[in-house]
């Protein structure tokens, strides 16, 4: 029984079997409709949203088992001070899994400290959503039979991009994947992101600010949303322009290239191009449903007690991000890492301890 705050957490032998049983649950729903009777999943959503709450419970429905939760902040008693901590302890005496979405990075980390049984992250902040990364892959393989060999160009605000930071980690671990980073340098890629690909993968990362340079030589464009609720006031003053897909641009583009969307999207995509056959965002979306009727059913099917992830003293030292849960709820204890290239960072949110 674990716990899936990163798309780490699953080895790409996971994610394949993630993606063998969703295409079987599609096929034959019927043989899984039992399959969760009597458990109840948890969904605990500071943040808003329509596809990952409702996908999530949908897929639990369609396994046969229960739902509860809550989809705002303030009909649960966060708003009169109790901590993620207690929350976590609480709602895993009335649920077998744990779905929660959270403004500060790091707060799933946090619940699944807390919590009996297992937390998948909705996406935490402008940090991680590693349930879109597996709707994402689980989209390519079934337009491509395949998740290496590809050159996906990513798009739009890949700073607080949480669904791009996923995907891009993702996708390092796949042989000869180019990833394309389309955004404006001020939104560009978190260097916690793009990190050191693993050594014999061949796995490429080009840098533009322009979504027509590469237009022609990619096989997937994944188009995102700035997402303007995280900007700091001087951001806010000096918004960027979107980047905004129109039949016109995709002229240039393969004909087999396939647009993808975490979706929502707001005006990045041009409505016209919902009808080019290459637009895949409705369908992406559809995916999700069956993925995490995969991922409840191989969590909850798994027996192994909980351990707890290993972390290195904290010592004196502290976390400085401020939009990390350890920053925003005191008593949650500091919790470090080291990486293989000896850098130190915050177990919540990945910053690094200076
Ligand atoms: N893709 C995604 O996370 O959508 P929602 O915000 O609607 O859940």
């Amino acid at each position: 029984m674990k716990d899936i705050i990163n798309i780490l957490d699953m080895t790409t032998a996971e994610i394949d079997a993630l993606i063998d049983m969703a295409e079987d649950i599609r096929a034959y729903p019927e043989r899984y409709s039992e399959t969760c009777r009597g458990k109840t999943l948890a969904t605990l959503f500071f943040e808003p949203s329509t596809r990952t709450r409702l996908s999530f419970e949908a897929a639990m429905y369609g396994l046969g088992g229960n739902c509860l939760g809550f989809s705002q902040e303030n009909t649960s008693s966060i708003a009169k001070g109790e901590s993620i901590a207690d929350t976590a302890r609480i709602v895993s005496i009335y649920s077998d899994i744990i779905v929660m979405r959270h403004y500060a990075e790091g707060a799933p980390y946090a619940a699944g400290l807390y919590s009996t049984v297992p937390v998948i992250n909705a996406g935490d902040g402008g940090h991680n959503h590693p349930t879109q990364t597996l709707t994402d892959l689980c989209t390519i393989k079934r337009e491509f039979g395949r998740l290496s060999g590809l050159t996906i160009g990513i798009c739009g605000d890949l700073k607080y991009g949480r669904t791009t930071h996923s995907l891009i980690t993702a996708m390092t671990r796949y042989d000869s994947v180019r990833l394309v980073l389309i955004s404006p340098p001020s939104l560009s890629l978190p260097s916690y992101i793009k990190c050191t690909p693993p050594a014999g993968k061949n796995v490429t990362f080009i840098e533009t600010d322009s979504l027509d340079e590469y237009m022609g030589e990619l096989d997937i464009l994944y188009m995102t949303r700035i997402q303007k609720e995280r900007f700091d006031e001087s951001e806010r003053q000096n918004s960027p322009e979107n980047y905004i897909l129109t039949p016109e641009k995709l002229k240039r583009a393969k004909k087999g290239m396939c647009i993808l969307h975490p979706l929502p999207r707001v005006d990045e995509i041009s409505v016209d191009v919902d009808a080019d056959p290459r637009a895949k965002y409705f369908e992406q979306a559809e995916h999700g449903k069956f993925i995490r009727m995969a991922l409840i059913l191989t969590l909850l099917s798994d027996t192994k007690p909980k351990t707890p992830p290993a972390c290195e003293s904290p010592g004196d030292k502290r976390c400085r991000n401020k939009k990390c849960i350890s920053s925003i709820e005191c008593r949650i204890p500091q919790r470090l890492y080291r990486t293989t290239d000896n850098i130190l960072r915050c177990c919540y949110c990945d910053t690094e301890i200076v």
